[in-house]
């Protein structure tokens, strides 16, 4: 098989069959084929795409590249759930131990933040000694004893994603829906949990900004996992503004203990309840969607979520007395009011801009190398809809260094839209694909 000729082939829009999808794709992660040719091949993947069938192999391929996770001793419907990230996105802290309090084994593998997303494992590292690679045996016996553990992906998971993604990254190529399904799904797949509930967020901080091209995603993923034999849905949510109101490590740590004790912002709790209903359905503890979405709300009103975080939090080596007692947590140095420059309703509070203000000010990571400050962000005084004042306060800037609390604001500043129009609340679930 010569790479020259399956370029050629998809350059032409013609099909890749099976054997030349797995040649390809084990050919570059075993270095044999050189990343110009993968390139060109990206491209014309970009211009072409692929269908359904290729997709499935390609995403087949390249979860066969590395290990896959064999889950099966735990009891129950394991079920894993994945965004495809945004900005003050703290579902998975939340939700998990809701879920797992009823009964709903969550056997999930995290990643850390990069640009301006956060990630779950960065967050739980606020809990001092809390570790984030466990064994693999030590993952499988926890979930077993206490229904949670969230653990780094581990490093063969899927490699020929890692490789391609990189490639991507600098080929223009990544907001392809073949290529993005493939990436996302064969590390959902090696994962090896039964059930998948994917939140695929829409809109201005989000990977999709349209409703159309993230409603084909999210299609082309369920399609993916259901050809895999997954139960699997997608939700999808809107991420025009932050979710919830916290934006920065310790800063949402702090919200999600607070959702978890029965105090979570409506947006952030709207999210966690669609998606734990779903997962506890196919987890078939609850069949109808409304009575698992009570069961959860019983568990966050009875204490049994939060006690069941603490006990997780402490499984993983975490210092759980942070949990408990949340003035613990480093405060920054400077709280700083982002101040409304009129009368009028709040239009929009541009996602992707807090998100990048929040990274300036040293909460986020432009490479996998920087260190975070975990004391930084924002915290939001007023949603997309709210009435304001001016001079009121649209948030809260947290910051150690003046300069950059500076840079952050008026990066606020040009993200905050304020008009004498009345405004509506934004709609959070978009649309729910099964
Ligand atoms: N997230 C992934 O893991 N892969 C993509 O291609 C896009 C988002």
């Amino acid at each position: 098989m010569r790479m020259y000729d399956l370029i050629e082939k998809k350059k032409l829009g013609e099909e890749l069959s099976t054997e030349e999808i797995y040649h390809i794709v084990n050919g570059y992660t075993n270095g044999e084929i050189p990343d110009y040719q993968i390139s060109a091949l990206l491209m014309a993947i970009y211009f072409k795409g692929m269908n359904v069938r290729e997709r499935y192999d390609l995403t087949m391929a390249m979860r066969d590249s590395g290990d896959i996770l064999d889950l099966s001793s735990i009891d129950g419907v394991k079920i894993d759930k994945h965004s495809t990230g945004g900005v003050g996105d703290k579902v998975t802290l939340v939700l998990g131990p809701i879920i797992a309090s009823i009964g709903v084994p969550v056997a999930k593998m995290s990643g850390r933040g990069l640009g301006h997303t956060g990630g779950t494992i960065d967050k739980l590292e606020a809990f001092p000694g809390f570790n984030v690679s466990l064994s693999e045996d030590d993952f499988i016996k926890q979930v077993n004893d206490i229904k949670i553990a969230v653990t780094g992906q581990s490093k063969n998971l899927a490699p020929a994603d890692k490789k391609l993604y990189a490639l991507r990254d600098v080929t223009a190529t990544v907001d392809e829906i073949s290529l993005i399904t493939g990436s996302i799904m064969s590390k959902k797949l090696a994962a090896g949990t039964d059930a998948i509930v994917l939140d695929v967020t829409v809109g201005d901080g989000a990977f999709m900004k349209n409703t159309k091209d993230a409603l084909e995603l999210a299609k082309s993923m369920v399609d993916i996992g259901k050809r895999a034999d997954k139960k699997i849905a997608a939700i999808l949510t809107n991420m025009d503004e932050p979710l919830g109101f916290a934006v920065g490590n310790n800063l949402e740590v702090i919200e999600a203990i607070n959702a978890l004790k029965g105090n979570g912002p409506e947006d952030l709790m709207e999210v966690v309840y669609e998606l734990g209903s779903q997962m506890i359905v196919f987890s078939e503890i609850e069949k109808d969607k409304a009575k698992a979405r009570k069961l959860m709300e019983d568990a966050v009103s009875s204490g049994k979520a939060f006690d069941k975080f603490v006990e997780f939090i402490e499984a993983q080596g975490g210092d759980s007395s942070y949990a408990l007692d949340i003035d613990k947590f480093q405060p920054a140095k400077y709280k700083i009011p982002v101040e409304a420059k009129e009368d009028g309703y709040v239009h929009a509070m541009k996602a992707e801009s807090y998100g990048l203000a929040s990274m300036s000010l040293g909460g986020g990571r432009e490479t996998f190398d920087d260190v975070i400050d975990m004391s930084v962000g924002i915290v939001l005084n007023k949603k997309v809809g709210d009435v304001v004042k001016k001079g009121e306060a649209v948030c809260y800037v947290y910051a150690n260094d003046e300069d950059k609390a500076k840079r952050a604001i008026e990066m606020i500043n040009n993200a905050t839209v304020i008009s004498p129009e009345k405004c509506d609340h934004m709609k959070l679930i978009i649309d729910i694909v099964e």
